[in-house]
């Protein structure tokens, strides 16, 4: 390993959080696979490295709690902790074969691409109506006025939630996604993600309580009706699955075009290429998700002592796999930190790999790539306002809070 003299475990920097690819190229170059002192994870930069950790059944997805996490929390954080990792080890993406391979079973037979390819339409309409509401004005915040909206909008009426539950649900997400991203949760943050789902599943009871009276023509009323071996999903797992769909389904989109679009409006040639040649759209979303991907980090937990290019990594630690770091490895992507629409399609890891592919990519690249094509023919001056945009401190879902425009 190479001595380094620069800082490569200050993952919680204002820095970091504007633009965490500095960071991942420093620890790709002088230590590919890093044990991060700060907080106590290893990290792992390099492309191949996280390829085939993705299809390596000793890196887990099932969370050990580490007992120095749960001897540093509160009373009233420990009190809480059971209430919210019911719904972190209850969803697939924290599950292993054989649960995880039930519960994703049970999904694919309901969240099928035909369910979201007859979404288009629909999808063309709220962009539409979503830019109506503000071109008049010639200028809006692209975060509250598009990137949150559509995706959140999409997925509520996917699953068939009432969008009055949006604002509980921005809520819950957002506590979810601070807590998935931070190593170890700020005094009282894990009660107050106790009472944020609560107040969701309160909600979610009684409507999946009707649906199961009167199905409807949506994807909740199919996960109501499923059942595997003469057993439906309880109304507990319902709920977990829901609310966590909600949460999968809108933060990383939002990200995707809020970052993607940031990236793009930030290379004013890339954006004049893809007004001239709308044919484009789909190749700028592949390389809005890589050059900024919605989720840069993802964690595994060891099952078994192994060692990589002479690393021990010990049974029960936990590593995180740096996504974005992959995505950006000169090995695979050629001047990795140029953005550039016309790249020649190589797999890009924004998505996950293997097992736990996400499963609503052809979602989120399908309301993307409708996202672009609108903006281009209705916006083509379309232009960052000013530098006031924010970036949200989160370690492992890199976003903006605000971005204003102009059109
Ligand atoms: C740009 C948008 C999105 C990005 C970047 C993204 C990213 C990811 C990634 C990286 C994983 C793998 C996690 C792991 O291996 O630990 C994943 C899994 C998952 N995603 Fe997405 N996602 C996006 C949109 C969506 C949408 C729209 C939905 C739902 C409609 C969704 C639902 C899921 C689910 C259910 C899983 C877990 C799959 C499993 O464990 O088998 N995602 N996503």
């Amino acid at each position: 390993m190479a001595e380094s003299t620069v800082d490569l475990d200050n993952m919680i920097s204002p820095e970091y959080f504007a633009d965490p690819y500095v960071l991942f190229e420093q620890i790709r170059e002088n230590d590919p696979i890093h044990w991060n002192a700060l907080f106590g994870f290893w990290i792992l930069t390099r492309y191949d490295d996280i390829y085939s950790a993705l299809q390596d059944r000793r890196f887990a997805s099932t969370v050990t709690p580490r007992s120095s996490l749960l001897a540093s929390l509160a009373p009233e954080d420990l009190a809480a902790l059971p209430a919210v990792a019911g719904y972190l080890t209850m969803f697939m993406q924290g599950m292993d074969p054989p649960l995880h391979t039930r519960q994703r079973g049970l999904i694919h037979r309901s969240f099928t691409p035909r369910m979201v390819e007859h979404m288009r339409e629909r999808i063309e309409s709220i962009v539409t109506e979503l830019l109506d509401a503000v071109q008049a004005k010639g200028e809006f915040d692209l975060m509250d006025d598009l990137a949150f909206p559509l995706p959140s909008t999409v997925i509520f009426e996917l699953l068939g939630i009432p969008l009055e539950l949006r604002d509980s649900v921005r809520r819950s997400s957002e506590t979810i996604a601070a807590f998935v991203s931070l190593t170890t949760p700020a005094p009282g943050q894990l009660q107050q993600m106790a009472a944020s789902l609560q107040i969701v599943a309160d909600q979610l009871r009684p409507i999946i309580a009707q649906r199961r009276t009167q199905p409807q023509n949506d994807f909740l009323s199919s996960l109501v009706q499923v059942e595997e071996h003469g057993e439906y999903l309880s109304e507990q797992e319902l709920i977990i699955l829901i609310t966590m769909l909600l949460f999968a389904g809108h933060e990383t989109t939002t990200n995707l075009l809020g970052n993607g679009i940031f990236a793009l409006l930030n290379h004013p040639r890339q954006w004049e290429l893809l007004k001239a040649n709308p044919s484009l759209v789909n190749g700028a979303v592949e390389e809005m998700l890589r050059f900024s991907s919605p989720v840069t980090i993802i964690s595994r937990f060891i099952t078994e002592d192994l060692t990589m290019d002479g690393k021990r990594i010990h049974k029960g630690e936990q590593v995180r796999l740096a996504l974005g770091a992959a995505n950006r490895d000169p090995k695979h992507f050629p001047d990795p930190n140029a953005f550039n629409i016309t790249r020649k399609p190589e797999r890009i890891l924004s998505f996950g790999f293997g097992i736990h592919f996400c499963v609503g990519a052809a979602l989120a690249r399908m309301e993307s790539q409708i996202v672009l094509t609108e903006l281009i023919r209705r916006m083509p001056n379309l232009r960052i306002a000013n530098d006031s945009y924010q970036w949200r401190p989160n370690l492992a879902m890199p976003g903006l809070l605000s971005l204003p425009v102009k059109c």
